[in-house]
């Protein structure tokens, strides 16, 4: 479980986070959910330690992460696995360079052997066992997401983070991704933390969910208790999605609307 207490960030006079408090659960995938701006991207990169927060902690099972000592943070570090917006994967190394890239910079003891039997496991446990020799501009905006994931969890990540990783994909291919993360966190019980605006992920993966409005956090809960939130700025976020606005009248109208819209058509795009 990752605690995170009373984070506060500003830049020149902005104050983008105003003190955010939240846990993230392990074996779950925990969203955050929010409009664009609304510092959901600065939250994270508090968290895994790539910005200072001007206050609050940050806690990684129980051990203390923010102004800790230097190899105390190091030691949380090696077990946080990220996929990046837009995916980040080096254009000049192959799919299979890609993934053994992090296993060669945290993991040196690792022979050749054993970073080769992770990374073909890895590639394959994404479905893309037969693609190691591409170059990512051989490849769709999917598998490029795949390759992510895989670089990502290929060193054993107990946490993971995803920021915006169905941005650039229709959704079918958004949903199969999301599908992806969750079986992947559901497997190796990791604590995952996607970042989205797509109610559509909330309504597929969203274990856990913390909207966010202004720096503030709002409301949390799970998918089943977000459509009847009372939280106005949350109503307003969720019914802008006109979906969600139809499943809910059906809801209303015969019962089982909303359930069918997790179970249903969604699954099938
Ligand atoms: N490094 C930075 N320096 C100054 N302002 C920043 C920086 N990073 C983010 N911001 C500002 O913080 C606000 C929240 O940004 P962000 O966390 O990226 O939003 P989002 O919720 O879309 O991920 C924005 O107004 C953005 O301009
Ligand atoms: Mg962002």
């Amino acid at each position: 479980m990752i605690e995170v207490h009373n984070i506060q960030k500003a830049f020149n006079g902005n104050q983008v986070l105003k003190g955010i408090t939240c846990t993230f659960e392990t074996g779950k995938c925990n969203l955050l959910l929010g409009g664009s701006g609304t510092g959901k991207s600065v939250l994270l990169q508090c968290i895994v330690g790539l910005m200072k927060p001007d206050l609050g902690s940050i806690t990684f099972d129980g051990t203390v992460f923010t102004n800790n000592k230097v190899d105390i943070r190091q030691e949380i570090r090696r077990k946080i696995g990220m996929l990046f917006q837009g995916g980040a994967l080096f254009d000049s190394m192959t799919v299979y360079e890609n993934t053994e890239f992090p296993l060669k910079m945290l993991t040196p003891e690792m022979s050749r052997e054993e970073r080769r039997d992770r990374v073909e496991f890895c590639l394959k446990r994404v479905g893309l066992e037969n693609a190691g020799t591409k170059m990512p501009s051989e490849i769709s905006g999917g598998m490029k997401k795949r390759v992510g994931i895989a670089r990502a969890i290929a060193p054993q990540c107990t946490y993971l983070f995803c920021d915006e990783p169905n941005s650039g994909l229709d959704p079918a291919t958004s949903i199969k991704i999301d599908q992806l993360i969750q079986e992947i966190t559901y497997e190796y019980n990791i604590t995952t933390v996607v970042i989205t605006h797509d109610m559509n992920s909330v309504i597929e993966i969203g274990d856990h969910i913390i909207f966010m409005h202004k720096g503030l956090k709002l409301w949390d809960g799970t998918k089943d208790e977000i459509l009847n939130a009372q939280v106005p700025e949350l109503r307003e976020f969720i019914f802008s999605s006109s979906l969600v606005r139809a499943a809910k009248k059906v809801d209303e109208e015969s019962e089982g609307g909303l359930e069918a819209l997790a179970n249903g058509p969604l699954s099938e795009v």
